[in-house]
């Protein structure tokens, strides 16, 4: 009877050890593989930062990061000299630098009459140079700068630059010369301003220096330095006059 009762229960489950049976070894395995494997990236990176090459880097996006191409100084064997960089081919000027304009870039121009070329210097400044109070005002801070330490703030050819060489005694010295000279006043403005540009005798070039705009500011400074020492005396004011 009590064999009955019992079998009519539910069959009673087997109590479970609290622990999770021992993963398989293949699962073992992979996860200790993996946790290495995850390292590696890291490893990689702190490599990269402290291991230099010449290689171009590694990249995902190249964007012409990394391009093919010829460092200056380097040696190539496409040309005949062997120089990769190339030297400039004689005749070509930079897009809008071709200064076509004889009046404003060179201050004279040269015509070809009989086989004989004849250079006429412009005694006018060109259209495009307005000489107004601004420009004059550049003028002297420019002339201040390039030209007085030889030529003098007076244009007199004091200059410090001449007093020290004077002290000197060298012997080789030519001074400036004296912007107020008879002859330099004669000069047109075109050919003071390729004095500036290109230099005359022992005085060098300053067209390197000197932009074009600021040489005209220049010219148009030393005519009315000039002015200011030999005014013509209808230009002199009523009440200046010495009686
Ligand atoms: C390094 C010194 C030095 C500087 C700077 C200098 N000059 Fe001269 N300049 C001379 C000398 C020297 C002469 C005379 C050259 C000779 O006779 O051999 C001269 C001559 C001249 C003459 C007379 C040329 C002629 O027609 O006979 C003018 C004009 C002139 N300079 C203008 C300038 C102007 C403008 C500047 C500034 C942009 C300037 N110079 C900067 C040294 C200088």
């Amino acid at each position: 009877m009590s064999q009955t009762t019992q079998s009519n229960l539910p069959p009673t489950t087997a109590v479970k050890p609290p622990r999770l049976g021992r993963l398989p070894f293949w699962l073992v395995g992979i996860a200790i593989v993996a946790a290495v494997a995850s390292w590696l990236p890291l490893v990689l990176i702190a490599r990269g930062r402290v291991v230099h090459s010449n290689e171009p880097a590694v990249m995902f996006m190249q964007d012409m990061y990394a391009q093919p191409k010829y460092r200056e100084q380097q040696a190539t064997e496409l040309f005949k000299d062997g120089r990769a960089m190339r030297p400039r081919v004689e005749g070509t000027v930079p897009h809008g630098m071709l200064d076509d304009d004889d009046h404003y870039f060179r201050g004279w121009t040269a015509t070809v009459s009989n086989g004989k070329t004849e250079v006429s210097f412009f005694d006018k400044f060109p259209p495009r140079v307005n000489v107004t109070d601004a420009l004059l005002k550049r003028g002297q801070e420019r002339f201040g700068i390039y030209c007085a330490a030889c030529h003098g703030l007076d244009g007199y050819g004091n200059g410090p630059v001449n007093a020290r060489a004077k002290e000197l005694k060298q012997g080789t010295w030519t001074p400036p010369s004296s912007l107020h000279d008879a002859t330099v006043r004669g000069r047109s403005v075109g050919h003071i301003y390729n004095t500036i540009s290109v230099g005359i005798r022992n005085m060098p070039a300053y067209g390197g220096q000197i932009p074009a705009a600021d040489r005209w500011a220049i010219v148009a400074y030393v005519r009315a330095l000039q002015l200011s020492q030999n005014a013509p005396e209808n230009l002199v004011p009523q009440d200046n006059k010495a009686h």
